[in-house]
């Protein structure tokens, strides 16, 4: 058995903050194998820098995953392809950097695989994530695999989950930034939840200053958003895994309060 921590959407400083002061105690406590961490929103709420990479280098983390946002900032995407261990949607077009899925090997030896695909609805236009999942899990051989289903809809969440029911180890909600209080086990053996929730200042809308977020809601004019400060959490999941058959056996929420 195998236990693997899935942190959500981690959002500026606050977010990385939190995973400095969370993430190796919540490893330790929980007896943690293998780590993953989205960092679509870490530099400011919009993509990550090398400087960051190198900053999160130094906690116990195995992959990494992102979503839309990790085009924002051009010195990771113009360097993308050296960072073997960090994935973006594999839907998107052929030709664009990095990639959508990485093995990795936990300390004893157990690959684990991690797949994100992005969905189609209010989301940039991709390929179906469905089928493009059906051909990603075609070149995979490790019988762990996390999927990230990273989307706005709850029910492209959900339907992915019940696609990939019994296929995958694991598949995980990001994007919405709000844990969902649906965490379970599908019939056919598959982790799932809607949303994994952000790492980040929950005193906010989805991680930015209220003020910025409502401006462009009563005004339908551009604002550009900050990151909120307070209220900070890291949020994600824990899955615990049979290695032999891939198949999960317990998912519970993690959420872990930073003091102000
Ligand atoms: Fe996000
Ligand atoms: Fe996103």
């Amino acid at each position: 058995m195998i236990r693997v921590l899935y942190i959500g959407d981690v959002v500026g400083q606050p977010g990385r903050r939190a995973l400095h002061e969370k993430l190796e105690h919540v490893v330790d406590r929980e007896r943690i194998d293998f780590t993953i961490v989205n960092i679509e929103n870490a530099a400011g709420g919009f993509g990550v820098t090398e400087a960051i990479m190198e900053e999160l280098s130094e906690l116990p983390i195995n992959a990494y995953t992102s979503g839309n946002h990790i085009w924002d900032k051009k010195d990771f995407v113009d360097n993308f392809d050296h960072y073997e261990h960090v994935v973006r949607p594999a839907n998107y077009p052929a030709g664009n950097p990095g990639k959508g899925k990485v093995v990795r090997q936990t300390a004893a030896g157990v690959d684990v695989a991690v797949l994100q695909v992005m969905g189609n609805v209010f989301m940039p236009p991709c390929e179906n994530p469905f089928y493009a999942a059906d051909r990603e899990l075609g070149e995979i051989t490790a019988k762990v695999v996390i999927v990230d289903i990273h989307c706005e809809a709850s029910s492209e969440k959900q339907a992915m989950g019940r696609y990939l029911d019994g296929r995958v180890s694991a598949v995980l909600g990001t994007h919405t930034h709000v844990p969902t209080a649906d965490e379970r086990l599908l019939p056919n053996g598959t982790a799932f939840q809607t949303d994994v929730g952000m790492t980040g200042a929950y005193d906010s809308v989805i991680g930015f200053r209220p003020e910025e977020a409502l401006h462009r809601f009563l005004m339908n004019t551009p604002r550009k958003l900050e990151v909120a400060k307070r209220d900070i959490r890291m949020s994600g999941a824990m899955i615990e895994i049979d290695e032999i058959t891939g198949r999960a056996s317990r998912i519970i929420r993690i959420h872990e309060k930073v003091e102000d």
